[in-house]
């Protein structure tokens, strides 16, 4: 629940505790900068193809997806479901951006889930060799601009509390933190884990 849930209090004197902590954060066409956007885009350019995950791409995506499965930090509130060929297929409504190299493997994507003007981050990854080159960044650029040109007009993501690397990405694109997410579980529970 959220972090300014009044129930949280009550849970926590009743004996539950705090097993792990996430946020969630916005940012909307207003308040993009777009020459930051193109230049995070750009600097992947030099490793690779940045661009919208097309229908040829399903087996480069599924086999990021399948390598990448145990790197994602945080708790059931943050936790990636592995991708299916149905979850990994875009549609008007399921988009997905990349970094692919000249052999159409995928380095790095990001999804997302489109509603009209709103737009919801699905996952993030990287590849693990090219971590920390600007990639997460860049894929996330990328959505926001191509989404941007088709009208939609907010857009929300999220993490786990302590994965830093995401929430900088996020950060020097323009999302601001807006909300605290808790996980909460009763002490026996948690003590077992
Ligand atoms: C999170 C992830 C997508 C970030 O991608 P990336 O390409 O490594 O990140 P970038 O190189 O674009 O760096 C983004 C920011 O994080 C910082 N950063 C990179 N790696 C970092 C690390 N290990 N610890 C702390 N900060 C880090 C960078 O300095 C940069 O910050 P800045 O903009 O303030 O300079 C990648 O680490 C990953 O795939 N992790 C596993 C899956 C995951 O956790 N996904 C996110 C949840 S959906």
């Amino acid at each position: 629940m959220r972090s300014d849930d009044p129930r949280c209090v009550h849970l926590e004197a009743a004996g539950w505790m705090v097993v792990s902590q996430s946020w969630a954060a916005q940012v909307t066409a207003s308040s993009v900068d777009h020459e930051v956007l193109f230049e995070a885009v750009q600097r992947a350019r030099h490793h690779g193809d940045v661009r919208e995950v097309e229908d040829g791409d399903l087996e480069s995506v599924l086999a990021l997806d399948s390598v990448t499965l145990a790197d994602y930090p945080g708790g059931v509130a943050t936790r990636h479901t592995p991708l299916t060929t149905s979850t990994a297929r875009v549609t008007p409504t399921r988009r997905g951006f990349g970094v692919f190299d000249g052999g159409g493997r995928a380095l790095a994507i990001t999804y997302l889930d489109v509603d009209g003007p709103a737009a919801e981050t699905d996952f993030t990854v990287v590849a693990a060799p090219f971590r920390g080159l600007g990639f997460g960044t860049a894929v996330k650029a990328a959505s926001l601009l191509g989404l941007l040109r088709e009208g939609v007009d907010v857009f929300r993501t999220g993490g786990a509390e302590g994965n830093s690397a995401i929430l900088h990405a996020n950060q020097s694109l323009g999302y601001v933190v807006d909300e605290k997410w808790l996980t909460l579980s009763p002490r026996s529970d948690a003590e077992t884990r």
